[in-house]
C-alpha cells in the first residue's frame, strides 16, 4: 500500500538507513528525509486488508504449506544439499548479500536470537556467525520442517524441528529477548494463495521495529515470471513466484516496512535438474517444454541441446515490523 521506493536500475531503493542504537520504535532503520507518505485513509485501507487476510490466515492459513516440499524433493536434503545445484546453497559468495544484510542489522540493532526459518542444513547461519564480531552472543536457530537438513547443522546453532507456519515466538525467545528473523529460499513453498497468510504469520511472530531478512525468488520480467510459474505448476510442485514490486506491496499489508531491496545471484536449474528433484518424467517434461516455447519468449528459458534451463533471480529484502495500525 505505502510505496516509497525509487527505482535504480536493477535495484529498488527505500530511504532508510541503519541507525547504531536504533530509532524510538525500536526499529535499527531511520528514514532519509520526509516521513513515509502514509495518510489516514491508506492507514485504513491496509488495515482493513490486514484483517481480512488476518480472518484468512486463521481458518486457512498455508493449507498448501507441504505441497511445494514434496517427498521427492527431499530426496536431495541432507549431506547432498549443500552439492546440488552446483553448490548454489553452500557458497559464501552467493550467500554474501543477504549476510551482509544481516549483519548490519545485528551490529545495529544487537538482536539476542538470530533465527533462519527454513534454515536447512545451517549455512547460512554459520556464515552469519562468521561475520559478526567474535565478542557477539545472539543465539542462533534453525527451523526446519526436515530432520535430515538439520542433522547437518555445525555445533553452535540450535535446531528446532517445526514448521515454519507453527513456528510460535515462545519457541525462539525467553522475555525481553530481541529476535531477528532470516529465510532463504523459502517463501516460495508456501504458493500465491499461501504466501500472505505466511507473512501474517511471521509478521505476529516480531515485535514492532524487529526485522525480517529474506532472500527470495522474485521474477521482475513478466514473461520470465510467467515461464516459470507455468513450469512449476506443470511439474506440481506447489512453489509460486512473486515480482519484487508484487512482494513489496504483499509485505506492507502484513505490517512490514521494506526499507531496503538488493539483487542477489540467479539459481540456473537444468531440464535434467528439475526431472529430478521434482521426479517428473522425461517424457512428461517434453510436453511442458512444448508448451512453454508457446509462450512470449522468454530470457528466462534457453533452450541448449540437450534440454532447457530455467534461470530464477533472487532478491534479498530487509524488512521491519512495523507499528499495530490504530
Ligand atoms: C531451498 S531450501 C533452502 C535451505 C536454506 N534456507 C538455504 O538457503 O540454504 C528450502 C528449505 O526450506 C525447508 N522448508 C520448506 N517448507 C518448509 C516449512 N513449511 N517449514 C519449515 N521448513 C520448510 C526445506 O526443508 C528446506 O530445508
Amino acid at each position: 500500500m505505502v510505496r516509497c521506493r525509487r527505482r535504480q536500475g536493477a535495484m529498488v531503493m527505500a530511504d532508510y538507513v541503519l541507525v547504531h542504537g536504533g530509532q524510538r520504535d525500536g526499529s535499527p532503520w531511520g528514514k532519509v528525509g520526509s516521513p513515509a507518505p502514509r495518510t489516514r485513509s491508506q492507514c485504513l485501507c491496509a488495515l482493513l486488508v490486514q484483517a481480512r487476510e488476518m480472518e484468512s490466515a486463521q481458518y486457512g492459513v498455508c493449507e498448501e504449506a507441504l505441497i511445494g516440499n514434496t517427498e521427492n524433493e527431499q530426496k536431495l536434503y541432507g549431506e547432498a544439499w549443500n552439492k546440488a545445484f552446483n553448490g548454489y546453497f553452500s557458497d559464501p559468495r552467493i550467500a554474501a548479500p543477504l549476510v551482509r544484510a544481516v549483519v548490519d542489522v545485528v551490529e545495529a540493532s544487537s538482536p539476542m536470537v538470530i533465527t533462519d526459518l527454513g534454515g536447512g542444513t545451517g549455512f547460512l547461519l554459520s556464515e552469519i556467525a562468521g561475520s559478526m564480531n567474535p565478542g557477539n552472543a545472539a543465539r542462533l536457530v534453525c527451523v526446519d520442517e526436515a530432520a535430515v537438513q538439520l542433522d547437518d547443522c555445525p555445533d553452535g546453532i540450535d535446531t528446532l524441528d517445526c514448521t515454519v507456519e507453527n513456528i510460535e515466538r515462545s519457541q525462539l525467545t525467553r522475555d525481553g529477548e530481541r529476535l531477528l528473523l532470516c529465510m532463504r529460499s523459502v517463501l516460495h513453498y508456501f504458493g500465491e494463495s499461501g504466501l500472505r497468510p505466511l507473512l501474517a504469520h511471521l509478521r505476529s511472530l516480531l515485535e514492532h521495529g524487529e526485522c525480517f531478512i529474506h532472500q527470495t525468488i522474485c521474477i521482475e520480467d513478466e514473461r520470465d515470471r510467467e515461464t516459470a510459474n507455468l513450469l512449476y505448476l506443470r511439474m506440481d510442485t506447489g512453489k509460486w513466484y512473486p515480482s519484487v514490486v508484487g512482494l513489496t506491496e504483499a509485505l506492507e499489508q502484513e505490517g512490514f516496512r521494506v526499507v531496503s531491496t538488493v539483487p542477489a545471484m540467479p539459481l540456473v536449474l537444468t531440464q535434467a535438474e528439475l526431472e529430478e528433484r521434482y521426479g517428473v518424467g522425461h517424457d512428461r517434461m517434453k510436453e511442458i517444454r512444448r508448451e512453454l516455447q508457446g509462450l512470449p519468449r522468454s530470457s528466462a528459458l534457453v533452450e541448449q541441446e540437450d534440454g532447457f534451463s530455467i534461470r530464477l533471480d533472487y532478491t534479498v529484502m530487509s524488512c521491519t515490523a512495523t507499528a499495530s495500525l490504530p
